[in-house]
């Protein structure tokens, strides 16, 4: 367990930073990789726990991997899994956990998946119950994990989602990879659609309608695949170098697909300087630099379609309200409850603690700014990665020095965050 303490900045942060392999996408650069037959290689992924939890997964359905660098790595593959001989640990992973159901639902074996203390306590109905549609049959501990699959013959659904999940959402389409028929998912909003790009990058028969994405059985082809940097480990230094005083910070090669970006409207509805440099593709998605400078901030307004466009950024917005003029209400946020913590209850907890004026509400918070942030106290992580960082964000503008326990969370997503802070200083 590793405890860290934060006191002010007392320099700006200025200087350049590789942001590091966004974690959506490292996972399904192993998965789809993994489903095409013959070599793929992955450039750029993720040294986070998560993604690593999936690669663990493919090694006991059969998949082989060989690392060339830290960062690179192939997979081989014969187009199909093998059954596993032991339980498929997922880890902390929601995303290993969700994806996977699609995948293995449709197999011709059966297979249990499990998972840490915090994942068996997320919900799996929202995955289970489109796939018992699809003639899939699933076993849960009431909607938990552990799950057992019973490999069986799928048919596509039309599926209407009440939620605008990405993991509901992939699984879903994942699983249509397998079945007979067309299978489609409609979602109330657009959400992340990694997926989508990938599958198609890779030869899929996928189209896009609007809110609704449709696919029929597919071999997928292996191919290069570069991953950009993730605009969710981005967010703490976007969020650090606008509310430090006098920063200027450069995040190099972030990725800028439209489903991901709601933190930079954000931004730019509060009155904070980001630019956009050298926008360009890679992997079918959008890729490009950002440049970040310390401002004046106003509150906005958060809620409606941009809630999955910024749904794991929320913490850390929430540290940047505080450093905001006015009240900032974000809303229609409920299933942030449902991530590696409640975030709501959590963020909302230890920054009272710091001394932010911030109120939890039903389906979001309300903060109001721009409060100086007192510190000179302990703070809890929650098992929570993005929890652990939006602290540390927010003791960079603390008076007195703050304390974050169990730190060590954050090596889920982003274990180079310490060191990319401190090539700042
Ligand atoms: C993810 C989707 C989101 C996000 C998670 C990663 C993905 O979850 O919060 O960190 O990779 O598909 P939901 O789909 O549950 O919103």
């Amino acid at each position: 367990m590793t405890d860290i303490r934060v006191s002010k900045s007392l320099n700006s942060l200025r200087g350049i930073i590789e942001i590091p392999p966004d974690k959506s996408i490292s996972h399904r650069a192993v998965m789809f990789a993994a489903l095409a037959k013959g070599k793929s290689l992955i450039k750029n992924f993720s040294s986070g726990a998560d993604p690593h939890s999936t690669l663990d997964v493919f090694l006991r359905l059969g998949i082989r991997h060989n690392f060339i660098d830290e960062k690179t790595l192939e997979i081989f593959s014969e187009g199909k899994l093998q059954a596993p001989t032991m339980e498929l640990d997922c880890g902390n992973s929601g995303t290993t956990m969700r994806l996977m159901t699609g995948i293995l639902a449709g197999q011709k074996f059966d297979s249990v998946m499990v998972g840490d203390e915090s994942l068996s306590k997320r919900p799996m109905r929202r995955v289970i119950e489109p796939i018992a549609l699809m003639g899939g049959e699933i076993l849960s501990q009431e909607g938990h994990a552990p799950l057992k699959l019973f490999g069986r013959t799928l048919h596509g659904i039309d599926y209407v989602s009440k939620i605008a999940s990405a993991q509901v959402k992939s699984c879903v389409l994942l699983a249509g990879l397998f079945a007979d028929g067309v299978t489609s998912v409609t979602e109330p909003f657009v959400s992340r659609n990694h997926t989508e790009i990938m599958l198609k990058y890779l030869g899929a028969d996928v189209t896009v309608e609007g809110k609704k994405v449709s696919i029929s059985r597919s071999a997928l082809a292996a191919r290069e695949i570069d991953v950009c940097g993730d605009i969710s480990s981005a967010a703490f230094f976007i969020v650090a170098g606008l509310i430090v005083p006098d920063s200027d910070l450069i995040l190099k090669n972030v990725g800028l697909n439209p489903t991901r970006t709601g933190i930079l409207d954000v931004v730019q509805k509060m009155g904070g300087q980001v630019e956009v440099l050298d926008e360009r593709e890679s992997a079918g998605e959008p890729v490009g630099d950002i440049r970040i400078k310390y401002s004046q901030l106003k509150s906005c307004d958060i809620g409606g379609e941009i809630i999955p466009r910024l749904i794991d950024e929320l913490p850390v917005i929430a540290v940047l309200a505080t450093q905001a003029e006015g009240k900032t209400v974000v809303k229609d946020a409920g299933d942030l409850r449902n991530k590696e913590s409640d975030r709501i209850a959590a963020i909302v907890c230890e920054l009272k603690k710091i001394g932010a004026e911030i109120e939890e509400t039903q389906d979001g918070f309300v903060i109001n700014g721009k409060t100086p942030l007192k510190g000179g106290v302990e703070v809890e992580t929650y098992h929570d990665h993005r929890l652990a960082m939006s602290l540390y964000v927010a003791g960079l503008v603390a008076q007195k020095e703050i304390l974050i326990k169990d730190f060590q969370w954050v090596d889920i997503s982003f274990p180079e965050f310490l060191s990319l802070i401190d090539s700042l200083d």
